[in-house]
């Protein structure tokens, strides 16, 4: 029987994403969505993403700061970055985030 793998690659350290209104700290030399588990664990291994860019349940819209151009990406195969920004997250990646009660922008 093996084990399973630590969950998060190696990282030698933290580094701050913005999510709507909130700054967090996650795990560099990680994949977003990995990374997103540091803030909200269960919660994001619980939601249906396939990790696996089928799915599209991890879609994101971010930036990587001021006056950067905003673009569209999947958050199981975007690699994080200190400042990144992201703008709008999915209606799965919302609810697996509830609990950081992030502020939504207007609909
Ligand atoms: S988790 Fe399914 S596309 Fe990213």
């Amino acid at each position: 029987m093996s084990s399973p793998g630590p969950l998060f690659r190696p990282y030698d350290k933290l580094v701050t994403i913005h999510l709507l209104d909130r700054g967090v700290q996650v795990p560099a030399n990680n994949m977003l969505l990995r990374a997103l588990q540091y803030v909200a664990a269960e919660r994001i291994a619980y939601g249906r993403f396939c990790w696996n860019e089928e799915c599209q349940y991890c879609r994101i819209r971010y930036d990587l700061g001021e006056g950067t151009p905003e673009r569209t990406a999947l958050a199981c195969k975007l690699m994080v970055q200190d400042g990144m920004r992201i703008r709008e997250l999915s209606l799965e990646l919302r609810y697996c985030l509830r609990e950081l009660q992030l502020k939504l922008p207007e609909e």
